[in-house]
């Protein structure tokens, strides 16, 4: 079909929920997409962050097409093979916890909440909803991680929302400690925020929510939906600091381009789900298992966590070098290769149709800041372009 055709039919017949770009992919390898007139690009956001083995890696390919080619659904009233050597994979990662797969970042934030909810109320023999979140954070769009998110703007036209949320400026201990309540069962934190702007919690925000929540007994969730598995230069962006959580989430890169989410918390939290208390249909299926078992294997064995640390040094280097001086550039920031250009106006929109028209793909995170998430496997050359076409289309 024509890049017109496609349109068309989208117009006519999805919901018109994105604010799309004019262009309809056709084929990906690596960093690089095609296309329907066979125009090459350069992919640096991956998906939003989800690519990070890049497109259609053969290993990932290969283990999609044997395990749908054998066994692609049969529900969670069964064990599956993928699914239980997957749990015991990211339980191996981390050290510590047990695992309930979901399909999206947003299920595996529902099903962190309701298992704070059911372990803390257990433990003080009252009900315990509280949920303290960040400003400026993202945390899904179903009705309670939209209530979870810290976007006041993204709430309106939905409220009235859940209301057992409160949010509190980031990095402020001070906030964070007069928020955090008997009524508290968890503090929900991105360790960087992404969808924010690519915004740090400092190490002392980390140690100072820690040390509330256990002297208070709620959970500490980091969503790492966005961070985890390597973007920030190392396994689970909370690794840069000398902290954990009780329960972190997992999306996005973990099913290299399929649908699946993770839940992993640790083994005494875990237990107070008992049969029924949460489940799904799809989730945790054999085929994203298997994609996911896959990307696992492709990040170690290509060295994609070191290779995230060295090359986001490099690319933000490049940014710095590249743009500095320029009157629309305020700050180049990055953790890994989670990178954003901030800008001095509330022109990101305009940035990124630029870079577009230039054959760069980057996003508009913010209005005012343009965010990178390339393909962990990105070369040295393709960000050297990436710099050279960002400059051009910010005009330094
Ligand atoms: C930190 C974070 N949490 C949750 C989500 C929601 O994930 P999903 O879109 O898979 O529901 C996102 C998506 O951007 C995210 O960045």
């Amino acid at each position: 079909m024509t890049f017109d055709e496609i349109r068309r039919l989208d117009q006519a017949y999805h919901m018109s929920t994105y604010g799309r770009q004019q262009v309809a992919f056709v084929r990906g390898d690596g960093a690089i997409l095609w296309d329907t007139d066979g125009k090459e690009y350069l992919d640096f956001l991956g998906g939003i962050a989800v690519m990070s083995v890049g497109h259609s890696h053969p290993r990932v390919v290969e283990a999609v097409r044997a395990q749908a080619g054998t066994l692609t659904h049969v529900s969670n009233l069964f064990y599956t093979e993928p699914q239980a050597r997957l749990a015991q994979r990211l339980h191996d990662l981390l050290g510590w916890g047990k695992v309930f797969f979901a399909n999206s970042g947003a299920e595996a934030n529902e099903c962190a909440m309701k298992l704070a909810r059911k372990w803390a109320t257990a433990a003080r023999g009252e009900p315990c909803a509280g949920v303290v979140a960040a400003m400026g954070s993202f945390h899904g769009r179903t009705l309670s991680t939209l209530a979870a998110t810290g976007q006041p703007h993204k709430h309106e036209a939905f409220r009235p929302l859940p209301d057992w949320f409160t949010h509190v400026p980031l990095n402020d201990e001070v906030a964070l400690d007069a928020a955090v309540t008997d009524a508290t069962c968890a503090v929900l934190l991105e360790p960087v925020q992404g969808e924010g702007g690519v915004r740090e919690a400092s190490a002392e925000y980390l140690r100072v929510a820690r040390k509330i929540c256990d002297e208070r007994g709620a959970l500490l969730i980091f969503d790492e939906v966005q961070t985890g598995l390597g973007r920030t230069g190392r396994w689970f962006a909370f690794q840069h600091h000398d902290i954990a959580p009780d329960v972190i989430t997992l999306a996005k890169a973990l099913g290299g381009g399929l649908p699946i989410g993770a839940c992993i918390a640790r083994d005494d939290v875990a237990a107070a789900f008992e049969p029924g208390d949460h489940a799904t249909t799809f989730g945790g299926g054999p085929v994203p298992c298997a994609a996911a078992l896959a990307v696992l294997d492709v990040i170690e064995e290509e060295g994609l966590v070191e290779r995230s640390r060295a090359m986001g040094a490099y690319l933000v280097e490049r940014l710095r070098a590249a743009l500095a001086g320029g009157a629309l550039v305020a700050e180049v920031r990055g953790v890994g290769l989670l990178v954003a250009v901030e800008l001095t106006e509330q022109r990101s929109a305009d940035v990124v149709r630029a870079c577009l028209e230039r054959r760069l793909i980057v996003n508009n995170v913010t209005p005012s800041a343009v965010r990178l998430a390339p393909p962990l496997v990105v070369s040295r050359e393709q960000i050297d372009h990436a710099v050279e076409i960002l400059a051009e289309a910010i005009g330094t």
